[in-house]
């Protein structure tokens, strides 16, 4: 996605008080962020925000972190976030955006802070020598081992089928069980699908989204 640059996005998403832009300093003490000891679910690589703000909307005992390298980008996620609880007649007191480079997620936090991560249509790298940079790939899954609780789950879905089931083998081979699998979201039994802006883009292209559970 090729994007115009927008001077105004740090300042705005740095001006934002569930935007954290030293991530670093909270390891180990995101409960003292969100000022409890709920569970943390985090989606990386969050885009604009749809997905976060209203799982986060619809589930007030979560505490909620996204993730995205692009200020352009978060900045409408912060947005959507604002929006939708506004909407809902809700406080934002269970989000926060974090502008960064996700292979530095080990550095932000500590081991067992986090219960459940969301991959949403993350880059597919198809090139075989770009494998690697796949955020499902097995260098990234030992990074997020370091910080998921035991039986924690990381909840996968995109619409390329080459990128789905390389996956598959990188979570077995790092241990992941998997525990729910589908090459059809919209038309299976899983009804708890909140859909993301790619998702809705794709599915009106009649593309079929396939979607696994791992479980640590
Ligand atoms: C294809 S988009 C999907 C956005 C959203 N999850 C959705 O489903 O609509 C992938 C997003 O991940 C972000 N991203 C990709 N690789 C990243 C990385 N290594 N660190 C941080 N963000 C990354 C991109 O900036 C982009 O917003």
């Amino acid at each position: 996605m090729r994007l115009r640059k927008k001077p105004w996005a740090r300042p705005e998403l740095e001006s934002c008080n569930f935007v954290v832009t030293n991530p670093t300093e909270l390891k180990g003490k995101w409960n003292e962020f969100f000022k409890n000891d709920n569970e943390i679910y985090l989606e990386l690589g969050c885009g604009r925000g749809k997905f976060i703000a209203e799982n986060a909307v619809m589930h007030q005992d979560k505490n909620f972190v996204g993730i995205d390298i692009k200020d352009e980008v978060l900045v409408y996620a912060k947005r959507k976030v604002e929006d939708v609880f506004r909407d809902n007649n809700k406080e934002i007191n269970n989000v926060a955006l974090i502008p960064m480079e996700i292979a530095f997620i080990e550095e932000v936090f500590n081991k067992d802070e986090v219960s459940r991560i969301y991959l949403n249509f993350s880059t597919p790298w198809p090139k075989k020598r770009h494998n690697k940079r796949r955020l499902t790939y097995t260098t990234f899954l030992e990074r997020y081992k370091k910080f998921l609780k035991p039986n924690s789950e990381i909840w996968f879905k995109t619409d390329q089928e080459t990128f789905f089931n390389d996956s598959i083998e990188y979570f077995k081979e790092a241990g992941f069980k998997i525990e729910y699998i589908t090459y059809d979201l919209h038309k299976s039994d899983f009804k708890q699908n909140i859909m993301t802006e790619y998702e809705t883009k794709f599915s009106s292209m009649g593309m079929k989204i396939m979607f696994l559970i791992a479980r640590l």
